[in-house]
């Protein structure tokens, strides 16, 4: 076994996590999960006039995927769909800093998730003929 550490800043978002909770009225919802670790993460986006007014997630999962998510969530903050759509799991390591070597998949689980949200949400905008 490595001696796994996460930084200061994954801790501390760990500990009081921003934006958590499921938003049963969400526009676009985003679900990763099933991977080796077994952890699940979903990212629930609000749209208005064409940008994410309001982002939420949860996870069952690790540290790592709790901070993630709700790093995540935050940054999908203001964004086009489409932008969210694009999102990459490096903007979560700009904000978080590096996580530990076996825990690359934790920001790019969170990542996944918000651009399934968005996706989500262009589907559906589609589906409506909108
Ligand atoms: Fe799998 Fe963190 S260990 S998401």
């Amino acid at each position: 076994m490595s001696a796994m550490q996460y930084n200061e800043k994954i801790m501390e978002r760990f500990l009081s996590p921003e934006n958590i909770g499921e938003d049963p009225e969400a526009d676009g919802i985003g679900e990763v999960g099933g991977g080796e670790c077994g952890d699940l993460t979903r990212i629930y986006l609000r749209v208005e006039n064409g940008s994410v007014t309001g982002a939420r997630f949860t996870s069952f999962g690790c540290v790592g995927a709790v901070a993630a998510g709700s790093a995540a969530a935050q940054l999908a903050l203001g964004r086009t769909p489409e932008q969210a759509a694009e999102f990459s799991a490096g903007e979560i390591v700009e904000v978080l800093g590096d996580f530990p070597e076996e825990k690359q998949h934790c920001p790019e689980n969170a990542a996944l998730a918000v651009r399934r949200a968005a996706e989500d949400y262009i589907r559906k905008g589609r589906e409506k003929g909108k």
